[in-house]
């Protein structure tokens, strides 16, 4: 596959909270679908990746990329990486971000800080220009019970246009599995997206 037939590229931002199986999944998926994925891990989400999976994953943006692209088989260049402070990324701005971005999952801190505007990473600050511009953001918050914080900030990010996709599968699909849960949410988010898949039948077929 050369790199001229990709489709768009996909930010896929993974932050510290747990579930970070819901993010390396996506990346595969939108692999799968050719989509270019431009990706950005959080410090906390490296930790989680650690505590819950079986990837190893390189801290250096670069190195990260390869492991990515190695992992899920993906073409040279359709996976880029972005680290904490890399302000002269493409996803800074609203000149070089693509149209959709995705926090999956999307820790209460993330989610916090891109509903007020902090910008204080490049994860929010990609977040941050996507609001603006008035770009597809989907949020994937994991956290349970939630607080009076957690709802209001979900809440003023609907309004601000943001999609909040909470990492809550259903079950009326008998999952036999974890990664049948896993690709519920994951089916989700590429609905979303408007990207064919075939990880989940829709409701009624
Ligand atoms: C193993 C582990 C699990 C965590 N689970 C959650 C979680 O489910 N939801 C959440 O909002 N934060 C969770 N946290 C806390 C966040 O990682 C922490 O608030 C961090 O500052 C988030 O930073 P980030 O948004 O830059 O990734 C978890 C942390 C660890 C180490």
């Amino acid at each position: 596959m050369g790199e001229s037939t990709l489709h768009p590229p996909v930010t896929v931002a993974i932050t510290g909270a747990s579930g970070a199986q819901y993010g390396l999944r996506l990346i595969e998926a939108l692999i799968a679908a050719e989509h270019e994925v431009w990706v950005m891990v959080s410090k906390a989400a490296h930790l989680v990746i650690e505590t819950e999976t079986d990837a190893a994953l390189p801290a250096r943006p670069e190195r990260l990329a390869q492991t990515l692209t190695e992992r899920y088989g993906a073409a040279a260049g359709q996976i880029r990486c972005f680290g904490r402070e890399e302000w002269m990324a493409p996803v800074a701005s609203g000149s070089g971000a693509p149209s959709a971005m995705v926090i999956c999952p999307c820790s209460t801190g993330t989610l916090s800080a891109v509903a007020t505007g902090a910008s204080n990473n490049l994860i929010e600050r990609a977040a941050d220009v996507a609001l603006k511009e008035r770009r597809q953001l989907i949020l994937v918050p994991r956290e349970t019970p939630l607080s009076a914080i957690h709802l209001e900030h979900m809440l003023s990010l609907t309004r601000m246009g943001a999609v909040i996709l909470p990492a809550a599968p259903g079950f009326y699909h008998r999952p036999a599995s974890v990664d049948d849960l896993i690709d519920f949410i994951v089916a989700r988010i590429l609905n979303q997206l408007g990207i064919e898949h075939r990880l989940l039948p829709r409701w009624g077929e």
